[in-house]
């Protein structure tokens, strides 16, 4: 079974096709990082517009590369939510033109589901790990920040545990990247330079150190960047803005792998998956890996460029439905709101108590 993925929920056009085993047989991005750099985010309008530009283009690469007419495709996932909602517009018309013309089936799927079955595709020449079921998964990405335990891979399956209260992991290294001008997207930027610094240079608070909460809190943190800034100004020299970067990122990083190490042993489970933008963070991988280990869990990240947003992971989410039998060419509608429901409460920590392990909201 072959799957023609689209995806257009935010800032990059993709495309791909991939097999129901995970196998990719091609996998096309189009990056529009340079449209909303001078910007230092996401401008929606300017988003929707490239993806029109984009979506022709980048779905025949996404054939062409897989050597394949679309005669040969079994069926089209599209990303229909979470996302903004003039982009998301592009990727689905697109697919229902297709589906529609050819008379091939069409799913929508979740961009977060995506990203929680990112780590089972594979890639030519890149080494798997294939993760077991059930899992922890910990999603960190530009949009989203959250905990979940995944018992199959299919949304009725999937229950977060935590999530962040305010700011994803990813918004906090892009804002804090903008606040030092240093480019945009902030999270490789930060990561590349803070594999130089001190990450003790600069001893900002550990965000929401509850023992017992599963939910995360990054906007503080970056106001303490902010306040550190204005305090001492912005580094001049190459050593303080390295030194500056990886005390942040350290804690970022505190945050996720403890929260995520924790809920994986509340769980009782032996695997956490990684997955979403900031997954690609070296420093998150690495201390991931270590302090997991010596708990007996295992941790699997994906291929790098799979961490990232990309139209392989809804291709191959989307496949399960499809071999199902799933057809939603007549229903498929698009929202700007996942489907996964969360038991988190958004807003500052005093709000609502945060939830103890073994409790649910
Ligand atoms: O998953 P993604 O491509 O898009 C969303 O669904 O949001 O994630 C993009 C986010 C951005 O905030 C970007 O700064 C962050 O992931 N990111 C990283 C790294 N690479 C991308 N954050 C930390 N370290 C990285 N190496
Ligand atoms: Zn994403």
């Amino acid at each position: 079974m072959r799957t023609l993925g689209i995806e257009t929920s935010c800032d990059e056009t993709a495309a791909a096709v991939v097999q129901e085993d995970g196998t990719v047989l091609s996998d096309v991005v189009h990056s529009q990082v340079q449209t909303h750099a001078p910007y230092g985010g996401v401008v929606p309008e300017l988003a929707s517009r490239d993806h029109l530009h984009n979506i022709e283009p980048v779905v025949r690469a996404a054939l062409a590369r897989a050597g394949l007419g679309l005669g040969a495709i079994d069926g089209i996932a599209v990303t229909c939510r979470p996302g903004l909602s003039g982009a998301l517009l592009v990727g689905l018309q697109a697919a229902r033109g297709l589906a529609w013309a050819t008379g091939k089936p069409i799913v929508g799927v979740d961009h977060l589901v995506g990203h929680l079955v990112a780590a089972f595709l594979r890639f030519p020449g890149a080494e798997v790990q294939e993760p077991k079921l059930p899992f922890v998964a910990l999603l960190a990405s530009g949009g989203h920040t959250a905990l979940y335990r995944v018992d199959g891979l299919d949304i009725r399956a999937i229950r977060e545990l935590g999530a962040t209260r305010d700011d994803a992991a990813g918004e906090a290294f892009d804002k804090v990247a903008k606040l030092l001008g240093l480019g945009y997207p902030g999270g490789p930027i930060i990561d590349r330079l803070a594999r130089g610094g001190d990450p003790r240079a600069v001893p900002f608070a550990l965000p929401m150190p509850q023992h017992g909460s599963f939910e995360f809190s990054f906007s503080g943190l970056k106001t303490n960047v902010a306040r550190w800034v204005a305090e001492h100004g912005i580094p001049e020299s190459e050593s303080s803005m390295k030194d500056l970067c990886a005390s942040f990122q350290r804690r970022v990083v505190d945050s996720l792998v403890s929260k995520a190490v924790r809920a994986t042993r509340n769980e009782r489970l032996d695997t956490l998956v990684l997955g979403g933008g900031v997954a690609a963070n070296r420093e998150l991988r690495e201390r991931a890996t270590r302090v997991a280990s010596k708990y007996g869990i295992r941790v699997i990240g994906p291929t790098l460029r799979a961490c990232t947003d990309n139209a392989a992971m809804i291709a191959l989410a989307g496949s399960f439905r499809l071999a199902r039998g799933d057809d939603e060419r007549t229903t498929i509608t698009m929202s700007p709101h996942t489907v996964l429901a969360s038991v988190t409460r958004k807003g500052p920590g005093r709000r609502g108590r945060p939830l103890r392990e073994g409790q649910r909201r």
